[in-house]
């Protein structure tokens, strides 16, 4: 298994050019079975679960045809689709249920696979699955899959969410844009990737309409073809924010609209940032002094995404004085705690909240990566570590970070993959 090697303490200077939106690309990909006519999907991420979920479709009878640069895929459902998602599939990536609201909708039925749970929490889909079964969706769990079937179209009906939930809020705005009548949506989720997949929707003839967190969606009976481009990589974007806070850096962030991650920003001010920003750039500046912030609550869109939580760890680890983390969303994502504690940090978890002693020198160690957004956390303090560090199984970052090693190396990072 590929690991990486970083020597630090390294700053950072440069620009970095976002990626496209692993979080839109999925709902956008799972999307593209509603559609009879080719879809043309621009800007994807090279990452590990774009191409999970290009084998899932494939297996579902979908014929995907990438670029040569791999950012564009052209998707041409079959006239005889499957709907049968394996666990063999869906175990590897949990954004696979979002093809059983596209599967009933269209094909009036799935057998898809339970995701299981992750090393954040036991993840379950119960929202997703009372939200379709309003809309006429029956369904079994047996042997670790739902197997569901609908008697013909869905019905469009006014379903509120119990919790704010964005895959379930996706499921459900995929499936009701084929449904008959209009659906109504309450309590929706509205993170930056439920809008862009709302827009991609809508380019292709789908009639989604939102109001704060209401979202009403007019039923039509097919979409047509389109070309869309995918928004870019926000937490992306955050994380390297955060470098830049973290490591006295100097970064112009590129190619995307600021105002996406305006909370994130305005945190990062409150700790010293010096940011400017431009109509698709950011131009951040670290501060000598990291200024502590007395409790970071990470909330559902718009507030301090539960994506950045493990980066922002870091930085209040390097802050001046205490601070602590409080993580709403899920239940037990302190995994990178344990890791950033072998680098000498000084954090104490009581229930959901972490309280950072602060002013810590990381001297660099053996660390091993957990999720996605741990691992990444682990790759920015070993940028600010004495010495050298290694970072064990970095096939969770491969799942989210484009070519992660090459944009941190183009900013001064001295970073190797070892095979
Ligand atoms: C999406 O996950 C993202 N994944 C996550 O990013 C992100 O952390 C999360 O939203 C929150 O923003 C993708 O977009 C592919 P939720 P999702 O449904 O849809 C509970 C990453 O690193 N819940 O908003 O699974 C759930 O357990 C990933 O890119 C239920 O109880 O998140 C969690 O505690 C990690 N029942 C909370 O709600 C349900 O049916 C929010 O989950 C659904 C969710």
């Amino acid at each position: 298994m590929d690991k990486f090697l970083i020597d630090g303490p390294c700053r950072v200077k440069g620009k970095v050019l976002i990626s496209g939106s692993k979080n839109a690309s999925l709902p956008i990909l799972a999307a593209t079975l509603l559609f009879d006519q080719p879809v043309i999907i621009k800007n994807l991420p090279r990452v590990r679960d774009i191409n999970t979920m290009f084998n899932l479709i494939k297996s579902l009878g979908s014929k995907v045809i990438l670029s040569k640069d791999k950012k564009t895929a052209k998707i041409i459902n079959s006239k005889n689709m499957k709907t049968f998602a394996s666990y063999s599939l869906v175990k590897t990536m949990r954004g696979s249920i979002l093809v059983l609201g596209p599967l009933v909708a269209k094909y009036f039925k799935s057998k898809t696979s339970l995701p299981g749970g992750c090393l954040i929490g036991a993840r379950p889909v119960n929202y997703h699955l009372e939200a379709l079964k309003k809309l006429g969706m029956n369904y079994e769990i047996k042997d670790g899959y739902i197997i569901a079937k609908s008697k013909g179209r869905l019905d469009g009906k006014i379903i509120k969410f119990p919790k704010i939930s964005v895959g379930a809020t996706e499921n459900s705005i995929i499936a009701g844009c084929i449904a008959k009548g209009t659906t109504i949506l309450k309590n929706c989720a509205i993170e930056p990737e439920i809008k862009d997949l709302s827009n991609f929707l809508n380019s292709a003839g789908a009639k989604i309409k939102w109001s704060g967190r209401t979202c009403t969606i007019k039923g039509v009976n097919s979409l047509n073809q389109t070309e869309y481009s995918v928004m870019p990589d926000r937490i992306e974007a955050g994380t390297f924010c955060v470098a830049a806070t973290l490591a006295r850096g100097n970064l112009e962030i590129q190619n995307l609209n600021p105002k996406i991650i305006k909370t994130e920003l305005n945190l990062l001010k409150k700790v010293g940032a010096k940011i400017r920003i431009e109509k698709n750039k950011i131009f951040i500046k670290g501060p000598d002094k990291i200024k502590s912030i007395k409790n970071i609550n990470t909330k559902a869109f718009p507030g301090i995404p539960t994506d950045l939580q493990a980066q922002l760890m870091v930085l209040m680890c390097k802050a001046v004085g205490k601070s602590s983390i409080t993580e709403s969303i899920f239940e037990n994502r302190f995994m990178h705690v344990a890791e950033l504690q072998r680098l000498g940090a000084k954090i104490k978890i009581k229930n959901n909240r972490a309280t950072i002693e602060g002013n810590t020198k990381f001297i660099g160690a053996e660390l091993m990566s957990s999720d996605l957004r741990a691992s990444v956390a682990l790759v920015l303090a070993a940028i600010v570590s004495h010495g050298k560090s290694y970072i064990n199984r970095i096939y969770h970052l491969d799942r989210g970070y484009e070519m992660i090693e090459n944009k941190l190396k183009k900013i001064g990072v001295k970073i190797k993959r070892l095979k």
